[in-house]
């Protein structure tokens, strides 16, 4: 009777309990093959008349991590899960999931229609689907609130993180948690004996109870849609949840997977899912070369960047060493440091012994020398190309000869930082972005002559650190602050045509971005794109076109570290319009004769997305990106696109050629100039 062809599916039984293994590598995620494994395992089992109970369990690294993505976008195959789900919760023997790594979305579904969850500590369980533009479609909205109340469901289906089950010990969610060390399979069947022995184990079905209604839905509803921002699925959760709270689990499923499958069908989730599978394209990049092991990682400059990169590789167990110019700025640097372990600490994202053990790995120094030690070196001082050149000197004669060299520069030529070692193979950028102790990105950089290995150490080491690593090439900026340059660019030419700063900032902010880009220049200072644009280390950025930064900078405005830039802040740090910036770029605009005009937002928008298109097709082309969804990925994590609408070339791909090619033109046009070189778009279909 356990006779089975499903490679992915096996089922046993032991002390009278049926076990379903699931083994698809690598997240057992519920592909067609997995979810007809279940679904035969939970039958054969039912009509077993040896088996008290089943237990559904998994192989690899965790328990179903959800749907599979593969297959969305694809013409579903039955059995389909809302089905399985009620299949398992309407067996008529207790079904037990036991739970370890993340069961997420149809795999947490799967575990809330078992009649007992059981799982190891440091399990973790979630409804991820909205950061897919999705709800959940298994039953998800249904069962979780009638265990846990609506209230925690809607918290945890329209937020989609990741819980810890250690935290849910109290909503009735988990039958039992096992110690980390302890054998998952083992403490399940001792769990399920246990039970039977005392006759414990009832069929327990959460489907059969009401949903606990303990949400006020209209203030829901309202908070919710300030927050998404314009994403859907977090919307149509609350909708959903809203209109099944008093109906049938049957109803209530219905109505879920209805607005499941439409919104699986939607612009927003396909721009979701694009950024989840472009996040892994970035990370495989085939070097014909093992990374070097990294344990021991200097860090010359506790500024900014420097004390926020030191930080970030204290908390991922690294040992640092700090180098700095002299006492003074060490002790800042150091203290920096310490204030972000001790921020980390706060927000619960380490641990006290972790903290200690933190400062304790890192030690400092004003002299190159302990630098002998490290695998890896990062220089984040001043943005200087003769300062760089002497530091890497340096390097070159003190560090031992595996030892990854690597630049922080924003801007300047690598290739002529590396040959200042007499090693450029072992050189490279390692581009952070501020606050590097927090920002998931990272951009890698090949140098004209790094070597492969330097390169695969790099991408390991963003691993470890959690970042995100998108390898790109040297030029101007290299990808991201490249982009931004070219869509700062048309934001200042607009300026000076006569859009106001709030106008743009408010068109750009309602379109999906993040910050306004002229709120984000006063944040960063507005002379430090000046100072780069004004070095000069590629002539084809001319920093004339930047008239309205430097017409800040040349009065002093230089964002909120002086108290006025674009915007003035007042004494709580709020940004309010200040018409002396305005007067001063309108008195530029007419000193340099500009026509002034009237915009509607979508000519803002329109002209200023144009340019992150046209750039990220120049950069293609010219090989410094390996793949379009590297752009994408750069400008999800580096400079607040909204992530609902994938990415500058996901959004070009999804308007097509034809479409780009016209509003190319009717830019042009209404500028009454050439704005973009003639672009290759090929690329883009
Ligand atoms: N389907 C198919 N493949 C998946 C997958 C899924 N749900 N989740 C992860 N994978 C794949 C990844 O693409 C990756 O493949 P690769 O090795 O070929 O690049 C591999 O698994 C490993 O993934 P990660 O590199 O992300 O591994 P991590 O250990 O860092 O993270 C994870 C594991 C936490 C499971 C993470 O991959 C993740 O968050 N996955 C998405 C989970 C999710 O969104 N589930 C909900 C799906 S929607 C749903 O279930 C709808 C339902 O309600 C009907
Ligand atoms: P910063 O001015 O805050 O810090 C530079 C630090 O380097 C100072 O503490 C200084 O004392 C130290 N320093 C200078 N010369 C030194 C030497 N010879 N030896 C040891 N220490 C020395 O500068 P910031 O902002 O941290 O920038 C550093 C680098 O990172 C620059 O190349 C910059 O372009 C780049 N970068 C900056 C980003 C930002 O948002 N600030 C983002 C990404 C990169």
């Amino acid at each position: 009777m356990l006779k089975n062809n499903n490679p992915f599916v096996s089922y046993k039984i032991e002390h009278n309990i049926g076990l379903i293994t699931i083994d698809y590598p690598p997240v057992n995620a519920l592909s067609q093959q997995v979810r007809q494994g279940i679904t035969q395992g939970i039958e054969c089992f039912q009509n077993e008349p040896a088996v008290q109970a089943i237990i559904i369990q998994c192989a690899q690294k965790t328990f179903i991590a959800g749907a599979d993505i593969k297959e969305f976008g694809q013409p579903p195959t039955e059995p389909f899960l809302p089905d399985v789900v009620n299949q398992i919760e309407n067996c008529n023997k207790p079904v037990v999931a036991a739970l370890f790594g993340t069961s997420l979305g149809g795999g947490f579904e799967v575990a809330l229609a078992c009649h007992y969850r059981v799982a190891l500590a440091n399990a973790k369980v979630g409804l991820p689907e909205v950061n897919l533009g999705l709800i959940p479609g298994a039953g998800g909205t249904q069962r979780l609130p009638r265990i846990v109340g609506g209230a925690k469901a809607l918290q945890m289906i329209t937020e989609g993180k990741h819980h810890a089950v250690t935290s849910l010990a109290e909503s009735g969610l988990i039958d039992a948690i096992f110690p980390l060390e302890s054998d998952l399979c083992d403490q399940t069947i001792d769990f399920v004996k246990q039970k039977l022995g005392e006759r414990q184990l009832p069929v327990k079905r959460s489907g059969e109870r009401p949903i606990i209604n303990d949400v006020d839905w209209v203030d829901a509803l309202q908070k919710i849609k300030r927050k998404a921002r314009g994403k859907e699925a977090p919307v149509v959760a609350v909708e959903v949840l809203q209109q099944t709270c008093d109906k049938s689990l049957t109803d209530g499923m219905k109505i879920e997977r209805d607005a499941f499958l439409k919104l699986r069908d939607s612009a927003q989730s396909a721009a979701l899912r694009y950024a989840f599978s472009a996040e892994k394209a970035a990370a495989k990049v085939n070097f014909n070369s093992d990374p070097l092991p990294v344990e021991i990682v200097g860090v010359i400059g506790g500024g900014t960047m420097g004390a926020g990169i030191a930080t970030a590789f204290l908390l991922s167990g690294f040992n640092v060493i700090l180098i700095e110019r002299d006492d003074c700025a060490l002790a800042a640097g150091t203290d920096k440091i310490i204030k972000n372990l001790q921020t980390a600490e706060q927000r619960g994202i380490i641990k006290q012994h972790q903290y200690e053990a933190g400062l304790k790995r890192l030690s400092t120094a004003l002299d190159y020398q302990p630098l002998r030690q490290c695998d890896l070196v990062i220089e984040a001082v001043f943005e200087d190309i003769q300062v760089k050149k002497e530091i890497f000197a340096q390097l070159g004669q003190i560090c031992q000869p595996n030892c990854v060299l690597a630049t922080n520069t924003s801007y300047l030529n690598i290739d002529e930082i590396a040959l200042a070692t007499g090693r450029p193979e072992q050189v490279i950028g390692m581009h952070f972005f501020s606050p590097a102790n927090i920002m998931k990105l990272l951009e890698v950089v090949r140098a004209a002559k790094s070597s492969e290995q330097a390169l695969a150490t790099a991408m390991m080491v963003a691993k470890k650190l959690g970042k995100i690593a998108v390898l790109v090439g040297v030029c101007f900026g290299f990808a991201g602050n490249r982009m931004y340059t070219r869509y700062g660019r048309e934001i200042q030419q607009m300026l000076l045509e006569g859009a106001s700063i709030e106008q743009i900032d408010k068109a750009m902010t309602n379109w999906g971005m993040a910050m306004g880009p002229l709120a984000v220049q006063d944040l960063s200072g507005i002379d430090i794109g000046h100072n780069a644009r004004s070095a000069q280390p590629f002539p084809e950025h001319d920093p004339g076109y930047f008239r309205a930064a430097a017409v800040m900078v040349e009065n002093g405005r230089l964002g909120r570290k002086t108290g006025a830039g674009f915007y003035h802040y007042d004494e709580s740090g709020k940004a309010v319009s200040d018409s002396k910036a305005s007067e001063l770029i309108a008195q530029k605009a007419q000193q340099l004769a500009i026509e002034q005009r009237s915009f509607t937002d979508d000519d803002i928008v329109e002209r200023a997305i144009l340019a992150l298109i046209s750039e990220g097709l120049s950069l293609y082309e010219e090989g410094i990106v390996r793949q379009l969804s590297d752009i994408d990925v750069i400008w999800l994590h580096g400079y607040g696109f909204p992530r609902h609408k994938g990415g500058p070339m996901f959004y070009a791909r999804q308007l097509g050629v034809e479409k780009v090619t016209q509003l190319l033109v009717k830019q042009q046009s209404i500028a009454g100039k050439q704005i973009w070189p003639d672009l290759k778009m090929g690329s883009l279909s």
